[in-house]
Parts: structure tokens; C-alpha cells; sequence
């Protein structure tokens, strides 16, 4: 019977993630830039963010995070088969971070590659790595979003180097087969990603190796950014819950990119989600680009928030603009 069909669905086996040791608070940024605690907390919620010191780096992060999350569900590097990393800020611009991170973890075979969509990193890593899986390249994944996002911000424009810090966040997917017939089956249930390249030029970095041969720094039109945040979150959210029969009643917990504190609050009430059921770690860690997804999650099911049979939401938008949503059962 087609009800009783096996449905195989990518599982998280466990959650990891990664700070840099250096905590940095507004009132020591307005130190050396021109602001202040106040406009900081009253414009994006942030209060504190990791910055890495010379010996922390993308893959420093990105493996101890790495290695938090196989404890997490009790596996080896050697049990993985691959590795999806996403991050803007790699070591070097190539070979990808993932590969090396798959030789600190002592996984010999198997694919490991980056991504690039900047903020919503993770969820195109995530949706990649799902499709793999499904599709039959391997039984267990890696994904993770790691950044040093403080490496490219330009200290004297005070309108973006307050809103970024350090970090890296990671979970383990393993391959599971459910019954169809299984009224609340673990794993990501759906994931919907987009992205409108017609909008490059309000979130970039101005350099690269190709154009001016630089790492160059990043450029952001707040205002605009800002506008269609809320409007792609908002709808993209609806979009992947809708073909599950979902509404913002059945999720438990939202885990979204942590970008502005009252960009999660605008969207939350578009949804009519009531504030309790977000994860918010913007103020303890700012924005860290494609870490910041994993990074909520694993502090939320470290401190015992997020637990085993929650439904949850995670959504990001990023520069491209890049955007996109996962519905997962823990
Ligand atoms: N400290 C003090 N004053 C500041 C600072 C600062 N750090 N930065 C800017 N200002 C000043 C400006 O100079 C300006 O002063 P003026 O009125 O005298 O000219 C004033 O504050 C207002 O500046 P705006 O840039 O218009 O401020 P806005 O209200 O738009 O807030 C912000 C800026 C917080 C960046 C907002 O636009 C925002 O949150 N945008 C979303 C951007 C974002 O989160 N991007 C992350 C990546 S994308 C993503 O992850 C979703």
C-alpha cells in the first residue's frame, strides 16, 4: 500500500557549534568606532559578538564545531560521507574550507565543498546536502556555516562593522527511513530556497579575485536590505510550510538568521508568531552571515529549549540576494 511506503528523510543527528574567545561588547567597539551601546541596541538588538584573534580562522571554527556535533551523535570524521560548508569568508579563495575540515576529522574519502550565498549559506548547504543524500550519495552529512565575517568589515563605516562578529555552527544528517504513514516523521521535511541577483549591489563585498584582486570589504544599503527582509522572509516562510498543511500554529520553535532583532520581530508578527516561539542569540553573537542558523539551533538544544519531536522552522537572507526556508522535525 502506497501509504505504508518507506520514506527515507535526512535526520539531525546532532548539533555543534564554535566562538571565537574574544567577546566584544558595544561599549568597548564605541571605544575605538563612533557609536554607542544605546543606538546599537535600540536599531538591532545586538548587545556582544565574538571577534577571531590571529590564530582563530573560518576552519578553526568550522572544525571544532565540526567535531561538537559528531560527539553530539556519537560518530567519527570517518563515519561521514560528506561535507557541505558554507561560508563568504574562507581561508584562502581556494581549495574549499570543507576540505579542510575533512582531513581534521579524519575523514579520508567522500565529497567535501563549500558554498556561497552569503547570510542564507547554511540553508542552501542544508538543501544541497538533503538532495545528496536523498539521491543517494552518501548516508551521513556534515553541514555547516562558519565565518571570520570580522575580517572584511570596514572599521570606519559604522553603519555595517557593528553588526557582524565570529562563529561557527554545525549538525550531522543521517539518512533515515520512515514509514509515510508516520504521523510526525523526523528530519527535513521541506526546504525552499531563491535568490534575485537583479538586487547584487545592495549587500557585496568590493573586492574579490577576479575584479580588483583583493578581499575588499563589505558594502550594505541598510534601508533596503532591511525592506526585503521582511517581505521574503515572510514568504518564504508560508511557502515551505504551506504544501505541508503547516501554519504558524504547529511550528515550535522558528530558528532564523539572526541579522537585526527587529527584523526577527517584524516577521514574527507578519506570521502571527507569537515572540516566544523564536530563537534569539542576535544579542549575544550579532550577525554571523551563514554561521548564525546553526548557531541559534545548537544553543537552543544545548539549553534545552529545542528538544527531540519539535517541529521547526529555520529561514536566512543573505547578499544576491539569497533566501530560503526549512521545516525540520528534530
Ligand atoms: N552608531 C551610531 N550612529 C550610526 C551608526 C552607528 N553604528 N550607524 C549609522 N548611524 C547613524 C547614521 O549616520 C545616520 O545618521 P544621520 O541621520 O545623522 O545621517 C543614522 O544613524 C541613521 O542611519 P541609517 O543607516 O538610516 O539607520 P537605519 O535606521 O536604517 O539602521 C541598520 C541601520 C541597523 C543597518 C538597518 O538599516 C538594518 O538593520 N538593516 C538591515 C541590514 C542587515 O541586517 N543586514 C545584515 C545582512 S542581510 C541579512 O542578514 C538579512
Amino acid at each position: 500500500m502506497s501509504n505504508h511506503a518507506p520514506v527515507e528523510r535526512s535526520v539531525i543527528l546532532g548539533t555543534g557549534s564554535a566562538l571565537p574567545a574574544r567577546r566584544v561588547s558595544n561599549a568597548e567597539l564605541s571605544e575605538t568606532v563612533d557609536t554607542s551601546d544605546e543606538w546599537i541596541t535600540e536599531r538591532t538588538g545586538i548587545k556582544f559578538r565574538h571577534i577571531a584573534g590571529p590564530d582563530e580562522t573560518t576552519s578553526t571554527l568550522a572544525i571544532d564545531a565540526a567535531r561538537a556535533a559528531l560527539d553530539a551523535a556519537g560518530l567519527a570524521g570517518s563515519d561521514i560521507d560528506l561535507i557541505v560548508l558554507a561560508t563568504a569568508t574562507p581561508d584562502n579563495t581556494f581549495p574549499a574550507t570543507a576540505t579542510k575540515v575533512q582531513a581534521a576529522i579524519g575523514m579520508t574519502g567522500g565529497i567535501a565543498f563549500d558554498v556561497a550565498a552569503v547570510c542564507s549559506g547554511f540553508l542552501y548547504a542544508l538543501s544541497v546536502a538533503d538532495s545528496m543524500l536523498r539521491t543517494g550519495m552518501g548516508k551521513r552529512a556534515l553541514v555547516i556555516g562558519a565565518e571570520t565575517f570580522t575580517r572584511i568589515l570596514d572599521w570606519e563605516d559604522r553603519g555595517t562593522c557593528v553588526l557582524f562578529g565570529d562563529g561557527a555552527g554545525a549538525v550531522v544528517l543521517g539518512l533515515e527511513t520512515a514509514a509515510e504513514s508516520d504521523a510526525a516523521p523526523r528530519g527535513i521535511l521541506a526546504t525552499q530556497l531563491h535568490a534575485d541577483g537583479r538586487h547584487y549591489d545592495l549587500l557585496y563585498v568590493d573586492g574579490g579575485p577576479s575584479t580588483t584582486g583583493t578581499v575588499g570589504k563589505v558594502r550594505m544599503k541598510g534601508r533596503e536590505v532591511f525592506r526585503h527582509a521582511v517581505v521574503n522572509l515572510a514568504e518564504v516562510m508560508e511557502q515551505v510550510m504551506k504544501p505541508l498543511g503547516l501554519t504558524s500554529a504547529d511550528i515550535d520553535w522558528v530558528v532564523p538568521h539572526q541579522a537585526n532583532a527587529r527584523i526577527l520581530d517584524a516577521t514574527a508578527r507578519k506570521l502571527g508568531l507569537p515572540p516566544q516561539k523564536v530563537v534569539i542569540t542576535v544579542d549575544q553573537h550579532a550577525n554571523t552571515s551563514a554561521a548564525s542558523v546553526p548557531l541559534a539551533l545548537d544553543t537552543a538544544v544545548r539549553d534545552g529549549r529545542i528538544k527531540r519531536g519539535d517541529l521547526l522552522v529555520l529561514e536566512a537572507m543573505g547578499g544576491g540576494l539569497t533566501w530560503g526556508a526549512a521545516v525540520v522535525r528534530y
